[in-house]
C-alpha cells in the first residue's frame, strides 16, 4: 500500500514537472510522506513560482529575471513550476506547493478565473500568495499583494500614438480598419489591453475593426491567424495591424513576407505592438514595426520587496503595485536599444 502511494507521489510530482529526475523525484516523494518539507539547507526561504509557461520570448525574460534573483546566495530556494499554458496545472502546483509547505508562493496566474478556493487554503495553511503579472478574480484581502503592468494603461497608451501619428500624417479624418491580434482569452493582459484598445474607438468613428482573434501570446498562432485573416480579408484594405505582443506580430510579419504584403514605416500597414522586446526594436530600427508599448517583465526585485516586507512582520502597504513602464517607436529605438536588458 505504501509503495502506491509512494509511486503515486513520484508521478504526481513527475506530472508538474517539479523534479528533474527520478532519484530526486524519489527524495522529494519520501519528505512528503515523511511529513517534511523538502528542506535543501536551514536558514534559506522556500518560495514557490507558478509561472503561466513559455508563450512568449517576454515569459522567457520574466521567468530569468526570477531564477537569477531568487538564488541560494540570496537567502532563497526558488520551486519552479511551469503551468505550461494549463490553468489547471496551475492550480495544481499550487495545492503542492502549499501541501510542500513553502514559505511564499509567487502565483502568475494564465487567467483571472478559478482561484478563489486554491487562495482561500493558501491562507488557511498560513502561505502568503503574492500575485504577479497578470491578476486573479479575488478580493484582495485574500493575498498578500499582486504586482505587474497597467495592461488598460497600455492600450490606451498605444492608441493615442496611433492617434498622434495619423495626424501627423493627415491621415486624421481617413476611414482606418484595423486588425487586432488578441492575447490568451480570460488574462489580464489581454482583458486590459483590448479594452484600453476598444474604448478609444469610441472616441474615434472613422476607425473600424475589420477582424479580431485570439492567438494566445504565440509567435506560431499569430503567424497563422493572420495567414487565415489574409485570405479572409482584402490585405489592401488594412491599415493598421494591432498585436497584443510582439511574438504574435513577428508572428503575422511572417505571414504577410509570404504574401508579399509591406508593413512597418517602410511599408503600406502600420503595426502596433506591445512588450518591447529587443528584436520588437530591431524591427523598428529595420522599419518594419511602428511602436511597442513596454510590458516590463521584470518583476522580481518588486516581488523581494514584498516578501522582505511581510517576512518583517508588515502589512504590505500598497497591495496593487504598478511596475514602470514606457512607449518606444522608430523614431527613438535606435537610441534606446543598448539599454535594452530584454
Ligand atoms: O502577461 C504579460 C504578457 O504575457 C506579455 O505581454 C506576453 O508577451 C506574455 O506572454
Amino acid at each position: 500500500m505504501k509503495k502506491n502511494v509512494f509511486t503515486a507521489v513520484c508521478l504526481f510530482l513527475l506530472g508538474l514537472g517539479l523534479c528533474g529526475c527520478s532519484a530526486d523525484t524519489e527524495e522529494k516523494a519520501m519528505e512528503i510522506l515523511r511529513g517534511q518539507a523538502p528542506r535543501k539547507e536551514e536558514g534559506l526561504l522556500r518560495v514557490g513560482l507558478i509561472q503561466t509557461g513559455k508563450e512568449s520570448d517576454w515569459r522567457d525574460a520574466n521567468t530569468n529575471d526570477y531564477l537569477h534573483h531568487f538564488v541560494e546566495e540570496r537567502g532563497y530556494e526558488l520551486i519552479y513550476v511551469d503551468g505550461n499554458s494549463s490553468p489547471e496545472r496551475q492550480v495544481q502546483a499550487m495545492r503542492d506547493l502549499i501541501w510542500q509547505r513553502v514559505d511564499y508562493i509567487i502565483l502568475q496566474p494564465i487567467v483571472e478565473t478559478g482561484w478563489e478556493e486554491t487562495i482561500r487554503e493558501a491562507g488557511e495553511a498560513g502561505v502568503p500568495v503574492i500575485v504577479a503579472d497578470r491578476q486573479i478574480a479575488v478580493a484582495d484581502s485574500e493575498y498578500a499583494a499582486w504586482i505587474g503592468s497597467d495592461f488598460y494603461g497600455e492600450g490606451r497608451k498605444a492608441m493615442e500614438w496611433l492617434e498622434t501619428y495619423l495626424e501627423e500624417q493627415n491621415r486624421g479624418e481617413e476611414e482606418i480598419n484595423i486588425v487586432l491580434l488578441e492575447g490568451t482569452e480570460g488574462a489580464t493582459a489581454a482583458i486590459g489591453r483590448t479594452q484600453g484598445i476598444l474604448e478609444s474607438l469610441s472616441f474615434h468613428e472613422n476607425w473600424n475593426i475589420m477582424a479580431r482573434e485570439c492567438a494566445n501570446f504565440t509567435q506560431g498562432e499569430g503567424q497563422s491567424v493572420m495567414e487565415k485573416l489574409l485570405e479572409e480579408l482584402d490585405p489592401s484594405d488594412i491599415d493598421v495591424i494591432i498585436s497584443e505582443n510582439d511574438n504574435m506580430m513577428f508572428g503575422a510579419m511572417k505571414a504577410m513576407d509570404r504574401k508579399g504584403i509591406t508593413y512597418g514605416p517602410e511599408g503600406e500597414i502600420i503595426t502596433i505592438s506591445f512588450d518591447a522586446l529587443r528584436e520588437a526594436f530591431e524591427k523598428m530600427m529595420d522599419g518594419k514595426l511602428h511602436v511597442s508599448v513596454e510590458c516590463n517583465p521584470l518583476l522580481a526585485r518588486g516581488v523581494e520587496k514584498i516578501i522582505l516586507d511581510l517576512e518583517q512582520g508588515n502589512m504590505v502597504q500598497d497591495k496593487c503595485q504598478y511596475i514602470e513602464e514606457q512607449l518606444f517607436d522608430f523614431r527613438n529605438a535606435a537610441e534606446h536599444i543598448g539599454a535594452r536588458a530584454y
